[in-house]
């Protein structure tokens, strides 16, 4: 099939490379997308400007990578304000983490005109793939500049009911604006559910036969859960044991005999890293000595008031937990800041017999699947997982531990049944998730998306 030639837009772009460590689920999806596909990958350069410097063009496998500085007048009003301090915590259904500002919304229209000026000189090409929820107003934006290419919208993060939507300022214009795209993708049922609702309540529009039609034309509304490369990951795994890597070795003497139970996170408040390590607390008094948690949490958003109260709390709470059940010798919760690369993850997940995956919301969780992907098929570990991740829609309760991630019972109740669970339900469990894993790869994820974005060039899209 012919190859439409992409653009790809996202706040972030990846740090290319096998022993680069990856920040978030949606670069490290991204990433072979644009190496394998040829894609132009656009996104921030990390730095900021005045507005006026080129971009930076970079190869990375057949694609290309083209950062640019986005304008400092503004940048902090659309990352730390608008996104992340608004959009963010609406989207996960945390309303008391939203924290509000005048100026934040103005801030975060405008990177999003500045972003689309910088995309216009891509117009030539096929198709334009914007990503996540510092974007949702791009794709209008190039439709204003006259871009007439399908241009479609991912997000990688939950989208959440009505009342919720309700109370990000400005709601309606900015669900107007998402129908300039002429293909909407979510990540589960449950989002698109949301997002029917939200259009009923919000904009009194239908998505009829999947598609909603506007003033701004036609979008149709899917899903398409992302995955991972399960084979690429196993390998990594399987590497791992070849040659150790020093910090896995010396995480196996400490063990010494004890079981291992992992969680991965970014350092975010949705991620439940706090009640995770509650449950700790209390798996250690029912069974001393008998696991130890590997907590590792990469330090994110660092500006923002709510992420720095969170990392505390984290923090403390391990101290506690430690204080409580270890000894000068023995840490039962291991708290790691620094980031890890996937060979070494993929290693240390395979070492561990617990992947906790806890989070009070989630888009996906791609932890969750990398986790079982690095497996060993013959002696695997289990999943405990929140229901309220996307990759509960996935994993039912007969493969993964599902749990309601508020309840610190509920999750050291599933730790210590996966951790005295019977290898042959371990085997049983993990190949369901593993033959799931491999039916819808990131490859098919993205092929398919790209396929669906395809189609618009051939329907007639009305002008405004
Ligand atoms: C989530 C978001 C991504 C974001 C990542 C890391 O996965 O969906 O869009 O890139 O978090 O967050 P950061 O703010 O560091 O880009």
């Amino acid at each position: 099939a012919r190859q439409p030639k992409l653009v790809v837009i996202s706040n972030r772009v990846a740090t290319f490379g096998p022993l680069q460590p990856k920040t978030g689920g949606l670069a490290a999806a991204l990433e072979p997308v644009v190496e394998r596909s040829g894609a132009v990958w656009m996104g921030s350069s990390g730095k900021l400007g005045d507005g006026s410097e080129p971009l930076d063009i970079g190869q990375h496998g057949e694609g290309q990578v083209a950062k640019l500085d986005l304008p400092r007048e503004h940048y902090s009003g659309y990352y730390e304000g608008f996104a992340n301090s608004i959009l963010w915590p609406a989207l996960h259904s945390l309303p008391d983490r939203m924290a509000a500002s005048a100026n934040h919304y103005k801030s975060y229209q405008e990177i999003n005109k500045f972003v689309a000026g910088a995309a216009f000189q891509f117009r030539d090409r096929d198709a334009i793939w914007v990503h996540d929820y510092h974007f949702l107003p791009l794709g209008a934006g190039l439709q204003n500049l006259g871009v007439d290419k399908p241009i479609g919208f991912f997000l990688h993060t939950p989208w959440p009911a009505p009342d919720m939507i309700e109370q990000v300022p400005n709601h309606g214009e900015l669900m107007q604006s998402m129908l300039a795209y002429d293909l909407l993708g979510f990540q589960t049922n449950w989002d698109l559910n949301n997002f029917r609702a939200c259009l009923r309540t919000h904009l009194g529009l239908e998505i009829e036969h999947g598609v909603v039609i506007s003033a701004r034309g036609h979008t149709r509304c899917q899903t398409f859960p992302i995955g991972i490369d399960p084979k690429q990951f196993a390998r990594n795994a399987s590497e791992s044991l070849a040659k150790p890597d020093p910090y896995i070795s010396s995480l196996q003497k400490k063990l010494n005999g004890a079981k291992l139970a992992i969680g991965v996170d970014r350092l975010d408040y949705t991620k439940g890293i706090d009640e995770r390590i509650k449950a700790f607390d209390q798996v250690l008094a029912a069974e001393p000595r008998s696991i130890v948690l590997l907590q590792i949490a990469n330090p994110s958003r660092t500006e923002i008031e709510a992420y720095k109260i969170y990392k505390r709390d984290v923090e403390s709470l391990v101290e506690r937990v430690n204080d409580k059940h270890g000894t000068n010798e023995w840490r039962p919760v291991l708290y790691e800041n620094s980031p890890f690369t996937q060979a070494q993850l993929a290693g240390l997940y395979r070492a561990a017999r617990v992947g906790v995956v806890t989070p009070l919301r989630d888009g996906m969780n791609l932890v969750a699947k990398e986790y079982v992907a690095a497996q060993d098929p013959n002696d695997p570990g289990v999943l405990v997982l929140s229901k309220f991740a996307g990759a509960a829609e996935d994993f039912d309760q007969n493969e993964a531990l599902l749990v309601d991630p508020t309840r610190p019972d509920e999750i050291a109740a599933a730790i210590s049944k996966a951790a005295n669970m019977p290898r042959e339900e371990r085997v049983q469990r993990w190949r369901a998730m593993m033959d799931k894993l491999e039916a819808y790869t990131i490859h098919d994820w993205s092929a398919h998306f790209v396929q669906e974005l395809d189609k618009s060039r051939v329907t007639v899209r009305a002008t405004c």
